[in-house]
């Protein structure tokens, strides 16, 4: 089974990436890169080129992402990247965020299936002359799980190379428990099995299910739960290796593995970042997720794992950080 890191935008950007791919080499067949918008007619912003050029990206498959609504700016944004160099684009329609929303983007497009249509018939003719594949990342609509089915209607008439289905709505956010048997439905109906599930994968226990229930699926896609568990992509290898089930308890190398991970992008960021606020902004972004590794039990370790979030939370200097990080370390 393929495993795909989720984009996320800002926190699995090229610095991730690199030290993500440097630690858990091999572990994860394609990284989806955060979205990005159409930068005037210039297509791809300087910013946006940095993160995207395969030189910044070495032996890493990476698919970028785009967010758009219209087909002019999508051409745009295709011939740019395909002058970077990628064969393979995935149009965002899922963001659920309010800004984006409101201006019709992400999950805010699903509400114009008939406006989405137009866009993705005009998207795949560009891509077809550019000889670039076209994936599609969606939800299940923005209000009413009853939407989809008329939006699976119109993805499968179109030749994606990949559909990747995150079963919540718009309204649910991130938070709200996964729709699974409309991600069902969509699996029973499919035109062919490249249809791919994502949501709310944390354990490596969940993978044997997953793979017994869809079975044929060619990857599954995670975001979230590489981050609580950044060694999670390699339990799930050694699972498969071993045709266990998988234990969701890591061992000692794993733990390993996740502080110098851990480590390695803390001193990427200090080395690149401008300055230490920026650098502990991101670092808290990414123990937000990684927290889940600590468990706030009822015993002494719970506790103090708990004292040592509320730390890294409200540190405002390395030293306050450091600390708190220490006290983890220590298990
Ligand atoms: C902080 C954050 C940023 C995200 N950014 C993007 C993005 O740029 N593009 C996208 O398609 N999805 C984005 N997502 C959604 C994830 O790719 C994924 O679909 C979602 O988190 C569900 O999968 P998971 O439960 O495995 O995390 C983001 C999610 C989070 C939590």
């Amino acid at each position: 089974m393929k495993l795909y890191f989720a984009p996320m935008e800002g926190i699995t950007g090229r610095i991730f990436r690199n030290t993500y791919e440097s630690v858990f080499t091999g572990q994860i067949e394609t990284y989806f890169a955060p979205f990005i918008s159409c930068a005037d007619k210039k297509g791809v912003s300087r910013k946006d080129r940095r993160e995207l050029l395969p030189q910044n990206n070495p032996g890493i498959r990476l698919i970028p992402q785009v967010l758009e609504n219209r087909a002019e700016e999508f051409g745009y944004l295709a011939q740019a990247l395909k002058q970077l160099g990628y064969d393979e684009i995935n149009v965002n329609l899922g963001c659920p965020s309010k800004t984006v929303v409101s201006k019709g983007r992400g999950a805010g497009f699903l509400k114009d299936p008939e406006a989405l249509d137009r866009f993705l018939e005009a998207a795949f003719e560009t891509c077809e002359k550019s000889k670039q594949r076209l994936s599609i990342k969606t939800r299940l609509g923005m209000e009413e799980t009853e939407e989809f089915e008329r939006l699976f209607e119109i993805y499968q008439r179109y030749p994606y190379s990949e559909l990747i289905i995150h079963p919540r709505l718009q309204r649910d956010y991130y938070k709200f428990p996964v729709r699974t048997v409309f991600f069902d439905d969509a699996w029973e109906k499919r035109k062919n099995d490249q249809v791919i599930y994502n949501g709310d994968i944390t354990k490596c226990s969940q993978i044997a299910a997953l793979k017994e229930k869809y079975p044929g699926m060619p990857a599954l896609m995670i975001g979230r739960g590489f981050l609580m568990h950044p060694y999670l992509a390699q339990m799930i290898r050694e699972s498969e290796e071993t045709e266990n089930s998988g234990s969701d308890q890591p061992s000692p190398e794993h733990v390993k593995k996740l502080w110098q991970f851990h480590d390695s992008l803390y001193a990427a960021y200090k080395e690149e970042m401008p300055g230490m606020k920026v650098v502990l902004f991101k670092m808290k972004e990414l123990w937000f997720y990684l927290g889940e590794s600590f468990p706030i039990t009822d015993d002494e370790a719970g506790k103090r794992h708990k004292k040592a979030l509320k730390q890294i939370r409200k540190s405002q200097r390395y030293e306050d950080f450091d600390g708190a990080v220490m006290q983890l370390r220590q298990g």
